[in-house]
C-alpha cells in the first residue's frame, strides 16, 4: 500500500504522521514544493519509528516521479483561511494549485482514489474529479467526518458526556451551507432532543457551522489540522483496508436524497474502490430540504470553479 500526501504544511504532514503511526501502509509520499521540508519531516518521522512501533517509510520529496503508482493520494496543498476569510475566498487561488496538482498526481497514478481536502472543500473536491478524469466513485472530500466530529465534541461538552458516546452528523457543505443533522444525534442512546432543548441545539448547530473559523480567529495565521488530519487519515484508512465504514464524505450525488449531479456532502461506504454507495438516512423534510439547497448552492459554484482548470 502506498499513500502519496500533497503539501507539507500542518495539515499534510500530521495526516502524514497519522498515517505512518497506524501502520498499515508500505509507504507514504509527502511532496510539497517547498525544497527540503518535506525531506526533512520525512527524516524526522522515521527517526520515530523505533520509539512509535511502526514500519511505514516516510519519504518527502519535491518531485511526483517519487509518487509513482500510489494507490491513495491526499491532496491538502493550498492556502488556508485567514483570520476573517470564509474558505470561498480561497477558490481562484487554491483551484490554480489543486488543477495542477492534481494532474501531475494522476499521470503517474492513474489507478489511485483521491482524497482532498484543500477549501473551498466541495468546489475543490469537484475540480480534482473533472482535472483527473476519474470516475466519480475515486474521488472524494474530506469534511463530513471533520464537521462531525466538532458536533459530538460540542454535544458531548455541553452535557458532560464523552464524544465517543455521542452519535452525530453533518452533511451538505463544508461551508456556509453545512447541514448539521440533529435528528441523527443520540447522547449514550438517546435522543438529541430529550436531552436538550432547541435553543440548545440550535447554538450547537451554529458552533459547529463556526467550528473551523472560531480556531482560525485563534490560531490568527493558519487553519485547524489535528482534527482535520485525524478526519482524513481515518478515511485513507477506510479505503486502504477496505473497511466499508459508513461516513460522511464528499461524494458526487446523483439521484440519493433527489440531488443530481454535484459533489456534497453525505453518508457513504468507503472501501477499497473508493465511495461504494451513497446512503440515503431518513432524515426530516426540514433537513433534507436544507441538503437540497446545500447541493444548488454548490453545484452552482463548482460550475464557476472550471474556469480555473
Ligand atoms: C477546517 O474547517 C481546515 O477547513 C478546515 O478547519
Amino acid at each position: 500500500m502506498k499513500i502519496t500526501v500533497v503539501g507539507a504544511g500542518f495539515y499534510g504532514s500530521t495526516t502524514v504522521q497519522r498515517i505512518a503511526e497506524a501502520n498499515y501502509a508500505d509507504e507514504v509520499v509527502m511532496v510539497d514544493i517547498l525544497e527540503g521540508k518535506p525531506q526533512g519531516l520525512a527524516l524526522d518521522m522515521m527517526q520515530a519509528r523505533s520509539i512509535e512501533d511502526f514500519d511505514t517509510r516516510v519519504v518527502g520529496s519535491n518531485s511526483y516521479e517519487e509518487t509513482a503508482n500510489s494507490d491513495i493520494c491526499v491532496i491538502t496543498a493550498g492556502l488556508p483561511r485567514k483570520p476573517g476569510m470564509s474558505r470561498m475566498d480561497l477558490l481562484e487561488v487554491n483551484a490554480k494549485i489543486v488543477s495542477e496538482v492534481t494532474r501531475s498526481l494522476v499521470e503517474v497514478s492513474p489507478n489511485s482514489i483521491l482524497v482532498i481536502v484543500s477549501n473551498p472543500l466541495d468546489e475543490m473536491t469537484a475540480l480534482a474529479a473533472k482535472v483527473s478524469g476519474f470516475a466519480p466513485e475515486r474521488v472524494m472530500g474530506q469534511a463530513g467526518m471533520l464537521d462531525t466530529a466538532r458536533f459530538k465534541h460540542f454535544v458531548a461538552e455541553k452535557v458532560g458526556a464523552r464524544p465517543q458516546d455521542v452519535v452525530a452528523l453533518t452533511l451538505g457543505s463544508h461551508g456556509e451551507t453545512m447541514v448539521p443533522v440533529p435528528s441523527q444525534v443520540t447522547v449514550q442512546g438517546k435522543a438529541l432532543s430529550d436531552v436538550l432543548t432547541a435553543g440548545d441545539i440550535e447554538e450547537l448547530v451554529q458552533k459547529t457551522r463556526d467550528g473551523g473559523a472560531e480556531i482560525v480567529g485563534l490560531l490568527k495565521t493558519g487553519s485547524a489540522y489535528y482534527a482535520p488530519s485525524s478526519a482524513a487519515a481515518h478515511m485513507v484508512k477506510a479505503i486502504a483496508t477496505d473497511s466499508k465504514e459508513q461516513m460522511p464524505v464528499c461524494a458526487m450525488v446523483n439521484g440519493e436524497y433527489g440531488i443530481n449531479d454535484v459533489y456534497l456532502g453525505v453518508p457513504a461506504i468507503i472501501g477499497a474502490k473508493g465511495v461504494e454507495k451513497v446512503v440515503e438516512l431518513d432524515i426530516t423534510d426540514e433537513e433534507k430540504n436544507e441538503l437540497v439547497q446545500a447541493g444548488d448552492t454548490v453545484r452552482a459554484k463548482q460550475a464557476d470553479v472550471e474556469q480555473f482548470i
